[in-house]
Parts: C-alpha cells; structure tokens; sequence
C-alpha cells in the first residue's frame, strides 16, 4: 500500500502555500484548546504527518519539547524534517499505522470477492504499538480516509454494494484497532485531536460534475462556509447516506475510554482551477482520557 501513498505525497509535496489556510485553522484550534483545556506542551505525537503541510512546524516547535512524527512514507517524513528548525526536538518514524500494509498484493487483477476473501485474512495490528512512552498531545492529521480506501476502492464502485459495505466494515475495524492504541499512548491529562476529512465538494465546471456530498453541504450551510456547524444536525442523516468519505467516521468502540470534549468543523480547500473546485470538510474532535 506504500506506493499509493507515496504517489499521492508526491501530488500533494509543493502544496506548502496552497494550505497555508490549512495551517492557519489548525494553529487557532490549538490556541483554543490550550485555553479550554491547558496549554499545549510537552511530549507531541502526530499520525500521518506526512510532508508537513497542514501544521505549523514553527508553532510546534515553540509549543513542544518532543515531537514524534510517524507516517508510513519516509519520503515524505523527509520532506517534513526539512522544514523543520529545530531537528533535535524531532523523532522521524516511519511506521504502518494499519500493521498490515506489506501484504496487500497488486489488486489490479483480483475480482471483489477475492479482495473480500483477502480482506478477511488481514489482521490489523497497528505499529504504533512499538512506540514507548505516553503523550501530552495526540493529532491525527487526516490520515484515516487514505489508510484503506485509496488502495481497496480503485473501481467505481456502488455505494451499498456488498464490496463497499465489506471495505467499509474493515476500515473501521482498522481504525478500532488503532485507537486502542492511542488511549493506551494518551497521558491521563493528555490531549487528542482527531482530524479527518468527512465531506467532499467537488465540482466540474467543464463536465458539469459535482460529487453527492456537495448540494447537501450547500443546503445544510445555505452556501456559507463559515456556517459548517449547521451540518451537526444533519450529519446522521448524512452519513446514512453513505455521503462521508470512507475511514472519516468514529464509532463507539472508538471512543471507548474518551472523552468528547470540542468539535470543529473547517473548510480545507484543497484544489481550485479554471474549471475544478475541490474543498474537504474537515471534523477536528477533541478528547481527553475517562
Ligand atoms: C492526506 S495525507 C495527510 C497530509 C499530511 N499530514 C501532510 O501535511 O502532508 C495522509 C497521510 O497518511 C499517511 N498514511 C497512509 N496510510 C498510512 C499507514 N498505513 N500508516 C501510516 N501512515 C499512513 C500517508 O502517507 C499520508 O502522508
């Protein structure tokens, strides 16, 4: 699965001004969340780091001692590293956040219930279980969508079919797996905050293409991008549409041990040219341990 990663950090490697904007919007959560809850300090995690697009290197530097980049693309923990002032505060690890990652085969030529029966022998069994020590500050920096999908959701599929439901169901399973994890990283008085693309709008103008999430993100916010938290009410209705991005949403089991503390719901535009408009609505939840 590494070298569809890899292709797609390569896409997104000379994005540092495009998602300044990005950036901006994460740093004010963390002002935030250092008033509401306390000041961001100590030991950092970030999962899915990747090139470093989308946080404030510097700004993370002044607020952490040590600060654990992990991402399965070493590639793309170098280009990180290379933003980065202040090495010696830094640990670069490449890890596989599913554990499973080296024993997926080319599925070019695998029908869907091969790729079931395949999906059915893979355990996962997350790296993060190598890490030691335990963190005042977790963030998940918009990896979860990417740890299956872009692999296993290569055809067109219909939503509702039983290979997107099968695909579907493993993810969460993935993600269950991985957040066992996290509490066990997550300091008693620790921080985590989960960000993940959940929506995206997508249009064409030249093809006159615009993807299902986008007219009921617009209906929900009546057209205003600042007014994302008018997308709560409606967000199971949603989802029982199969209109989130696959790997974007939290179930229970997830959340065993958590506690909810805020929610924020950002724009992250993502790609706009003369004809394509591309935004991710992004959910930033923000727990502490039970
Ligand atoms: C959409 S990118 C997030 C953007 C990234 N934070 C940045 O600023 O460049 C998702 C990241 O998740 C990483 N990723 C995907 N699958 C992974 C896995 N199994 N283990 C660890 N990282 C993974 C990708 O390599 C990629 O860097």
């Amino acid at each position: 699965m590494l070298d569809v990663q890899q292709q797609a950090n390569t896409d997104t490697r000379n994005r540092w001004d495009s998602w300044s904007s990005l950036r901006k919007m994460h740093t004010e959560i963390w002002d935030k969340l250092s008033v509401s809850h306390k000041p961001l300090s100590g030991r950092a995690l970030l999962l899915g780091a990747g090139n470093g697009n989308d946080v404030d290197i510097q700004k993370l530097e002044s607020l952490f001692d040590e600060i654990v980049i992990v991402d399965i693309d070493p590639d793309a923990l170098n280009c990180f590293m290379e933003k980065v002032k202040q090495p010696d505060k830094f640990k670069s690890m490449q890890l596989d956040l599913t554990g499973f990652a080296n024993q997926v085969p080319d599925l070019k030529n695998m029908s869907e219930p091969e790729i079931i029966g395949l999906i059915n022998t893979l355990k996962p069994n997350s790296e993060l279980a190598s890490l030691t020590g335990k963190f005042d500050f977790i963030m998940g920096c918009n990896y979860t969508t990417q740890l299956i999908g872009p692999k296993f959701m290569m055809h067109n599929q219909q939503s509702g079919s039983t290979y997107v439901v099968a695909v579907n169901q493993f993810t969460v399973k993935v993600l269950e797996n991985i957040f066992y994890h996290l509490r066990n990283l997550l300091k008693d008085d620790g921080l985590l905050l989960h960000s993940t693309d959940t929506f995206e709008m997508h249009t064409n103008s030249a093809t006159g293409y615009s993807s299902p999430a986008t007219k009921p993100i617009m209906e929900a916010t009546k057209g205003d991008l600042s007014k994302l938290s008018e997308i709560v009410p409606v967000f199971g209705s949603l989802a029982a549409q199969s209109l989130t991005i696959s790997g974007s949403v939290m179930t229970t089991v997830m959340m065993i041990g958590l506690e909810f503390k805020r929610l924020f719901i950002i724009p992250w535009h993502f790609q706009r040219t003369a004809t394509i408009e591309r935004i991710y609505i992004n959910f930033l939840t923000a727990f502490t341990k039970k």
